[in-house]
Parts: structure tokens; C-alpha cells; sequence
């Protein structure tokens, strides 16, 4: 099974919809462990009450981006997973961090990039008055939110909506395509050719590259 180590820095909706997706044995993973750069984050709480091991590398305590990325590499490394995902983990994080687990790096943004990458997705989508919105799970590389693109998902804007409105119904294509994401991972499906395109190998029959609003097949 695909050992996984997740990140998070807050509630951990994301890091939840991975939990409902392997309980109704969609996900073939193992939840070697959640880590948090902060101590409130909700989502801590949660995976504990599921026996998931947990456990806090505070960015605060370290001098500088480096010292806090290796504490963090060594505390990822004690559980040897195959896979690190990061599900709203709130930290930029340096080269060596992103290149000691090149290929097994996977991060959910909130915006169809390469469209708003950074933060305030929402806003800034709203303000530039796009019509469609949405979320990209990509493999991470050093240079923040460009690595490749493994599956994304796309909602319309409403001209009523608020950040808040958009979010709400971004975050639930974010709940479906993560899963999705990793599945394929786990199923040794995804190839990364150059200059940086994910291809997804085909299982029983032709795969659907791209899509949008997949289904977990
Ligand atoms: C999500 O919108 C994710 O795309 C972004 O941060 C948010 C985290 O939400 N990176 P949650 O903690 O998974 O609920």
C-alpha cells in the first residue's frame, strides 16, 4: 500500500476527504501520519481521533526557512512514505525540501493554474471577473504553484458570488479530485515527461487525460 504523510496548517477539509475516499475503499493508501507547522491546526485533532500518528514542527521555533524545512524532512522521513501531500499547508517551502522528494510531492491550489497562483485565489478571481474558477492538483517543483498538472477541476462564477460563495463551491471539486489525484499515484499511473506534463497511464481502458469534475474510476 502507498504509505502517505500529509501536511496541514488548518482544518484539514482536504486531509478529511481522503479519509471518507480510502473508507469507502476508493483510495488505496496507508495514513502514515499528519504533520502541521502550528499546533491549532483543527485538522491535528481529527486524525489523532483516527489513530493516525500526528505530530507539530513548529516554523516559529527555527532561525531561518532551511532549519525548519530539515526538522521537517526528518520528520517526515521517520515514517518512509511514498507519497507527501500537502493539503492547505500554509509554508513555502525551499528547494532542497522540494527536490528531496521530487516526483512524490503532490499540492492542492485553489485556481486553475496557471491562472492565480499565490494567495487570495478567490478574490483575485472575482476581481479580474473570469467566468470559470477552480483547482489544480500539481506536482510540487521549486518554483512556487507551476509544477505539473495532474488533474483539475472547474466551477463557474456566479455574479453574485463573494470570495466566501466561490470558495465554498471550489473546495468541493477540491474534495473530489484530490482523491482522484492520489488514486491515480497509488496506482502507479502517473508519468511526469518533459518539459513538465503529467500523463496518465491507462488501466483497463483509455484514460480520460484532463478532464474536468472527474469521478474516482
Ligand atoms: C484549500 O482551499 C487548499 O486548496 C488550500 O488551502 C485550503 C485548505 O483547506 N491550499 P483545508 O485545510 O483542506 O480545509
Amino acid at each position: 500500500m502507498t504509505r502517505i504523510v500529509i501536511l496541514i496548517s488548518g482544518r484539514g477539509s482536504n486531509m478529511e476527504a481522503l479519509f471518507k475516499a480510502a473508507d469507502a475503499g476508493l483510495l488505496p493508501v496507508t495514513f502514515a501520519a499528519v504533520l502541521s507547522n502550528c499546533a491549532q491546526a483543527g485538522g491535528l485533532k481529527t486524525a489523532a481521533e483516527r489513530g493516525i500518528a500526528t505530530a507539530v514542527i513548529d516554523h516559529k521555533v527555527f532561525p531561518d526557512r532551511s532549519a525548519f524545512d530539515s526538522a521537517l524532512m526528518a520528520a517526515i522521513d521517520r515514517h518512509a512514505p511514498d507519497l507527501v501531500v500537502l493539503a492547505g499547508f500554509m509554508r513555502v517551502l525551499t528547494d532542497a525540501f522540494v527536490i528531496h522528494y521530487a516526483g512524490r510531492l503532490l499540492n492542492i491550489h485553489p485556481a486553475l493554474l496557471p491562472a492565480f497562483p499565490g494567495l487570495h485565489t478567490h478574490e483575485r478571481a472575482l476581481a479580474a471577473g473570469v467566468k470559470l474558477h477552480g483547482c489544480t492538483v500539481h506536482f510540487v517543483t521549486p518554483e512556487v504553484d507551476v509544477g505539473p498538472i495532474v488533474i483539475q477541476a472547474a466551477v463557474p462564477v456566479l455574479d453574485d458570488d463573494t470570495p466566501k460563495t466561490l470558495a465554498e463551491r471550489v473546495l468541493a471539486q477540491e474534495h473530489q479530485i484530490y482523491p482522484q489525484a492520489i488514486r491515480w499515484f497509488a496506482e502507479g499511473r502517473l508519468q511526469i515527461t518533459p518539459p513538465g506534463r503529467v500523463r496518465l497511464q491507462a488501466k483497463s481502458r483509455p484514460a480520460l487525460a484532463g478532464c474536468v469534475a472527474p469521478s474516482l474510476d
